[in-house]
Formats: structure tokens, C-alpha cells, sequence
């Protein structure tokens, strides 16, 4: 069983594994603190970015010889695998711990068996210490990785009767500018951004994560995705612009066999072969509907704007639902005010893999 130390420090390692979130994919983010035998904290480290130090690699060099009897507490199962860094199990077993404590197992095959390397050479493991919050902290890469396609969020913006655009089509902008702001800031933490081609034709989205004010590019920007069976976006929609990379998705790469649309399960699995493991789908209508009459969102993000417009199109269309009894059902797990505009975070109660 945990001691209270080791609780503790697992919280801590929840919050240093938070620090790499958006910088990591497609590696997970991970978080270590190491204690001393009398369990004072002698160590701490997070994996920053792919391809740089694991969070248990950087936690002990910053511990040195006092990791030597101590216990390591972190937020996944130490990989066991030579990937660009050597597996963390051997660092462990090589510094001398007496104990591991993990947050969660590693359901990547090529990277788990870090538990048993481990206990062959004598060390303690205790795993599934604060696991609900550590799942939390990682959920979007464990779910990816579990699922074999990326973590799926749809993100719309709507007046407070639903409407996406008023009757004659106009929409600029249905949100202010802070709720703009926040779907920037957004776009720069997710490695894709999903689009159908009906809004490319419609609004001639960038798709880039920008500064508003001042039009400057984030650094790290999301693959740009046109879900366009046909082939219909122009050779001069913005998204074709060379800021960030694109790809247009039509049926003749990724359709059913003689299908003329786009299969939204091979286009996922497609996105995660390419790495994306976190998504965001940023519509229209029709295409989050049909992502949702799949079971294929894992979490809803929607900004309501206080407007009311009585007539005109509705942010969601054909998402599968007849009669009330087959509504989406949705668990609201935030509402934040974001300027004059509300945010809300909610996550379907039936998700598909
Ligand atoms: N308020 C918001 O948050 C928000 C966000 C985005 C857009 N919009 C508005 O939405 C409007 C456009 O609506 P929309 O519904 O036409 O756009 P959309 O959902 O972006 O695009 C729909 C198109 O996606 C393509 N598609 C490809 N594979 C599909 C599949 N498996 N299932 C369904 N669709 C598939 C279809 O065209 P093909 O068959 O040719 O592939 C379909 O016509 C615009 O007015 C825009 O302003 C609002």
C-alpha cells in the first residue's frame, strides 16, 4: 500500500506531467518525483517534448546518488523499449531504487513490460496510485493509443438557440473575440484540425493557431484535415497556404472500396498512423454530425454566445437521433465565462473505438 508521502508525491507528478501537455505528441505526458528512504522528495522531472528526455530520466538526474534506495514515483509504467531514448526500466534498475509507484500501465505494446523488467530485478512496483487523476491528466493520448485513432473533440460555436449562422447565411462572428482567442490557444495544444469541405466552400478557413491581435503563428501548428470525398476545396482555399501542413481527405484515399465518401473510422486511422493523437473537429454541421452519429467524439467543447437569432442553421445536423430517447447524452464537466460568452466541456456517455 502507498504511503502518505508517496500519495502526495504522485499528486505532484500529475502537475509536473501537465507541463508537457501540448508539447509531447505523440509520446504521453508524464510526470516523476523520486523520495529518499525517509520519503523526503529528492528528485523531479516531466517529459518537455517527443524525443527528448523521459521524465523518470530527467527526475534522476536531478536526484543523483540520493535515488539510490529511494522510491520513484511516476505518472506511467517506465517504458521498457530502446525508442530515441534507452528504456527507463534499465536507468531505474541502474540507479538502485528499492521502489516504483505508477499512476497508470502503458497500453502502447512496443513500450510496456517496464512493470516486469522491474519486479525480475527485484524492485517493488505498486501500481494504480491516484490512477482516476493521472488518467485525467493523459486522457487524450491513453485514449488514442487504446483506441488506435485520435482523441476526437468537437468544438462549434453557436447563439444560445443553436444557430451557427443567421438565415441569410452570415456568421461573423457569432463569438467575441476572447472565445476566438481560446480556440487559437486550442488549436496550438491538438495535432490536427478537422474540417468537412462545406465550411471550406462556406467561411474559406485558414485553420492556422494564431495570435489575433497581431496574426503571428503559433509554433506548433496542427495538421490542417478537409474532409472532401470529391476533391472539392479550391486550388486557392487559405488552407492550401503553406503556414501549416494540410491534407485534403477524399474518398479515393480514403473511402470505402468503390465508396464515394470519405470513411470517417479509416480517416481516423489513417490520422493516428500519422501521429495525431489528439484532434479537433471544427465542423460544420453536417460532418459533426455524422463524427457523432458514429460515436466517434470523445469530448464536446461548445461556446454559446448571449444572442438569439430565431432562424437560420443549426450547429449540429444528421447527427443520427430520431426520437428523443436517442439523444446524445453528454456529461457536463465545465462552464467557464469567457468574456461575454460561455464555455462549456461536456463528454458523451457512449463513445465507439
Ligand atoms: N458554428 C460553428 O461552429 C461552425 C463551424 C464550422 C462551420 N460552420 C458553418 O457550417 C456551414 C457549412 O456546413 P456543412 O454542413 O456544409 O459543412 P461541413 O460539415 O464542414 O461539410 C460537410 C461536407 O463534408 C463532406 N463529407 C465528407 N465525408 C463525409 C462523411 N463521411 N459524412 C458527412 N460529410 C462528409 C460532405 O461533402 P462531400 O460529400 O463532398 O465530401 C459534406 O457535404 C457553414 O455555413 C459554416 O459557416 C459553423
Amino acid at each position: 500500500m502507498a504511503s502518505q508521502a508517496e500519495v502526495v508525491a504522485m499528486g505532484r507528478a500529475v502537475e509536473l506531467a501537465a507541463r508537457g501537455l501540448g508539447t509531447t505528441s505523440p509520446n504521453p505526458v508524464v510526470g516523476c518525483v523520486i523520495l529518499d528512504a525517509r520519503g523526503a522528495v529528492v528528485g523531479e522531472g516531466f517529459h518537455a517534448y517527443a524525443g527528448g528526455p523521459h521524465a523518470e530520466i530527467v527526475a534522476l538526474a536531478n536526484a543523483g546518488d540520493r535515488a539510490r534506495g529511494g522510491t520513484v514515483v511516476v505518472t506511467l509504467e517506465p517504458c521498457d523499449h530502446h525508442g530515441v531514448t534507452g528504456p527507463c526500466s534499465r536507468a531505474l534498475i541502474h540507479a538502485g531504487v528499492a521502489r516504483v509507484v505508477i499512476g497508470v500501465t502503458d497500453p502502447n505494446t512496443h513500450a510496456s513490460g517496464g512493470v516486469k523488467t522491474l519486479r525480475d530485478a527485484g524492485i517493488d512496483v505498486e501500481i494504480g496510485v491516484r490512477a482516476a487523476e493521472v488518467e485525467a491528466g493523459n486522457i487524450a493520448w491513453l485514449t488514442a493509443v487504446r483506441r488506435h485513432r485520435p482523441y476526437l473533440i468537437w468544438k462549434y460555436a453557436a447563439t444560445l438557440d443553436g444557430r451557427s449562422a443567421a438565415a441569410d447565411g452570415s456568421s461573423m462572428w457569432i463569438t467575441s473575440e476572447a472565445a476566438r482567442m481560446d480556440v487559437h490557444a486550442h488549436r496550438s495544444t491538438v495535432d490536427a484540425v478537422i474540417v468537412g469541405v462545406g465550411t471550406v466552400l462556406a467561411d474559406d478557413p485558414q485553420l492556422t493557431a494564431r495570435n489575433l491581435r497581431d496574426g503571428s503563428l503559433a509554433i506548433r501548428q496542427p495538421l490542417r484535415v478537409v474532409v472532401d470525398s470529391g476533391g472539392r476545396t479550391p486550388p486557392d482555399a487559405r488552407v492550401r497556404d503553406g503556414a501549416a501542413p494540410t491534407w485534403i481527405a477524399t474518398a479515393a484515399e480514403v473511402g470505402e472500396p468503390g465508396g464515394d465518401q470519405v470513411d470517417l473510422h479509416r480517416l481516423l486511422t489513417r490520422l493516428y498512423e500519422r501521429d495525431v493523437r489528439a484532434a479537433l473537429l471544427e465542423g460544420g454541421p453536417r460532418l459533426a454530425g455524422a463524427f457523432l452519429a458514429r460515436g466517434l467524439v470523445d469530448k464536446v467543447i461548445g461556446y454559446l454566445a448571449p444572442k438569439l437569432l430565431g432562424a437560420g442553421p443549426t450547429a449540429l445536423v444528421d447527427a443520427g437521433v430520431g426520437t428523443i430517447a436517442d439523444a446524445i447524452e453528454l456529461e457536463l464537466i465545465d462552464v467557464t465565462r469567457i468574456g461575454p460568452d460561455l464555455r462549456f466541456t461536456a463528454l458523451p456517455r457512449k463513445v465507439e473505438s
